[in-house]
């Protein structure tokens, strides 16, 4: 098993950024790679902004804020990634894409390096197949907001070899996170039981249980949970919702993963939730309001 010194992450979003930071803290050569100059610099403001709020609060001090940005370098090229230990995969939800990028990498990386998808509900078989190092690829599925939620789901395929398995999985305790170990099925563990409960919910909605306030209430106030299923789904993101709900339900055919209509209305309308300052709540004032939606 070899120590991950450098580390790939592709995309700069909301997780790949987090994924970034969470490394470059933990004092890993972290190599961000966005595809163009703007989201590349946007991703660094969004990591900036974050490591300072960190110092703000004083979670972090001011010298491993500075630390940590030493440790990160933004790029467009993925040649810049070549010499990875790890590369992480945190883009769009699209198997071609993916794909794309893990075919590339597999030209120009030494045959060591280990791929990551942070997948939340494609198979990483699907994506191991299209290399020529299948015992090589892995899930490191982490959670939004990535600095932090402590779970990583370290997810093996049938070609997994143990000594990557077990690089990934030590690499994930060394950036401070808890790893579970968990089977390449598409949503892995968290959202397997995660979507089913958040689409259940849009369902009641739909029937006229309850209001979104009082079934999110219910959930916070009656369970302990940190958000209602609504105010969750705005925080995932209702298209990403939409779209890991149809990813499981061609993969299991059970209608538990079937996206309820109300769902799809809602991505069609463009209310993708926080992104856009409306999904099921808006976030355009001072405190989320209930959408009107109709029902
Ligand atoms: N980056 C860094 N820190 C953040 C943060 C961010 N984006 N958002 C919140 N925090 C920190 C705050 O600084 C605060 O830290 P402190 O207590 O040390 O001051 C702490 O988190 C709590 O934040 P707030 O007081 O602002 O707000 P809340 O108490 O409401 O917590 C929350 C916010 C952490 C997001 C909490 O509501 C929560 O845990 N929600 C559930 C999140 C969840 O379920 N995530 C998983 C989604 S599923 C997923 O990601 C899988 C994918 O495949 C779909």
């Amino acid at each position: 098993m070899a120590d991950v010194r450098k580390v790939g992450v592709l995309g700069c979003g909301l997780m790949g950024s987090g994924i970034a930071e969470v490394a470059a803290k933990a004092g890993v050569e972290t190599w961000v790679r966005e595809v163009s100059d703007q989201l590349a610099e946007q991703g660094k403001a969004a990591v900036t902004r974050s490591l300072d709020k960190a110092v703000e609060k004083g979670k972090l001090e001011a010298s491993e804020r500075t630390a940590a940005l030493d440790q990160l370098k933004f790029t467009t090229r993925l040649e810049d990634l070549a010499d990875c230990d790890v590369i992480i995969e945190a883009v769009t939800e699209d198997l071609n894409l993916k794909n794309e990028m893990f075919g590339a990498l597999d030209q120009i990386c030494p045959s060591r390096t280990i791929f990551a998808s942070n997948t939340s509900s494609l198979t990483i078989a699907d994506m191991a197949a299209a290399t020529s190092r299948p015992d090589r690829v892995v899930g490191l599925h982490f959670f939004n907001p990535v600095p932090v939620m402590k779970l990583v789901e370290v997810v093996r395929t049938i070609a997994t070899s143990d000594d990557a398995y077990r690089t990934a999985f030590e690499f994930v305790k060394n950036v401070g996170k808890e790893p579970v170990v968990a089977k390449d099925a598409s949503g892995f563990i968290v959202n397997r039981l995660l979507v089913p409960y958040m689409l259940d919910a849009i369902r009641c909605l739909e029937q006229g249980l309850a209001s979104v306030e009082d079934i999110d209430k219910s959930m916070v106030l009656g369970t302990g949970y940190p958000m209602g299923p609504f105010a969750l789904s705005d925080f995932v993101g209702i298209d990403t919702l939409y779209r890991i709900s149809e990813i499981m339900f061609n993969e299991f055919r059970e209608p538990r993963f079937a996206p309820p209509p109300l769902l799809k209305r809602m991505v069609t309308m463009g209310y993708f939730g926080r992104k856009t300052k409306k999904g099921f709540y808006d976030y355009s004032g001072q405190a989320p309001k209930a959408v009107n939606l109709g029902i």
